[in-house]
């Protein structure tokens, strides 16, 4: 399969939902690095990109640090990149065709390439979860399942490049068991 990694401009914004047909607008440019979810155009997203103090930590990855901020209404996880020219734009887009696939992952509010504003998940990741795992079968039987299921998506989104690593999973207690979802793309 050709992967193609797109470049972060507007066009790449259009897409066609190839499940449903359905073209779609997955970010309105509100300034000249700044995209928003055309669903929140409402929201203050554009103040909450520009703060430098958040909220509370939430934790740390290759790429820069996590935090919540909660504006009342709901909880935000927002990731601040260390490195300028970051990819907060491209996983904004990815996340959100995830997340209009069908599957469930975070929304996500508004991105510029140092800042990517999505919604807060109470759930385990996925990576603590198998590593505190003492059956090493079901571990692995796990992370087989994961690497499926992110293939599933990957042909679907195929010019997305994806993070399939684990730490980019959560996992969800339901009625039936526990069963994982997307955390993040990064
Ligand atoms: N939307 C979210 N809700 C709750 N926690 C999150 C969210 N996104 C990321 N986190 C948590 O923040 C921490 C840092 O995540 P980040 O994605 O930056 O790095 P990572 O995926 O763990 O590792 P790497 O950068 O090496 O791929 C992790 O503990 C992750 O579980
Ligand atoms: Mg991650």
């Amino acid at each position: 399969m050709a992967l193609r990694r797109l470049e972060n401009k507007l066009e790449t914004f259009d897409w066609t939902n190839p499940d449903t047909g359905q073209k779609i607008k997955l970010g309105e440019q509100a300034e000249k690095d700044i995209f928003i979810n055309p669903e929140y155009i409402s929201l203050d997203l554009i103040k909450l990109l520009s703060l430098s103090r958040i909220g509370d930590y939430i934790g740390q990855g290759s790429e820069g640090q996590v935090y919540l901020y909660d504006d009342g209404c709901r909880k935000m996880a927002i990731k601040k990149y260390k490195m300028p020219g970051s990819s907060g734009i491209s996983q904004f887009r990815c996340l959100r065709k995830i997340r209009l696939l069908g599957f469930e992952a975070p929304e996500v509010y508004a991105a510029s390439e140092e800042t990517l504003v999505m919604d807060y998940v109470p759930h385990n990741n996925l990576a603590k979860y198998l590593f505190s795992l003492k059956d090493e079968k079901k571990a692995s039987a796990i992370n087989r399942l994961w690497i499926e299921f992110m293939r599933r998506i990957e042909s679907k989104i195929y010019e997305e490049t994806l993070d399939s690593s684990i730490s980019n999973g959560y996992i969800k207690p339901t009625a039936n068991g526990s069963w994982f979802d997307v955390l993040d793309q990064g």
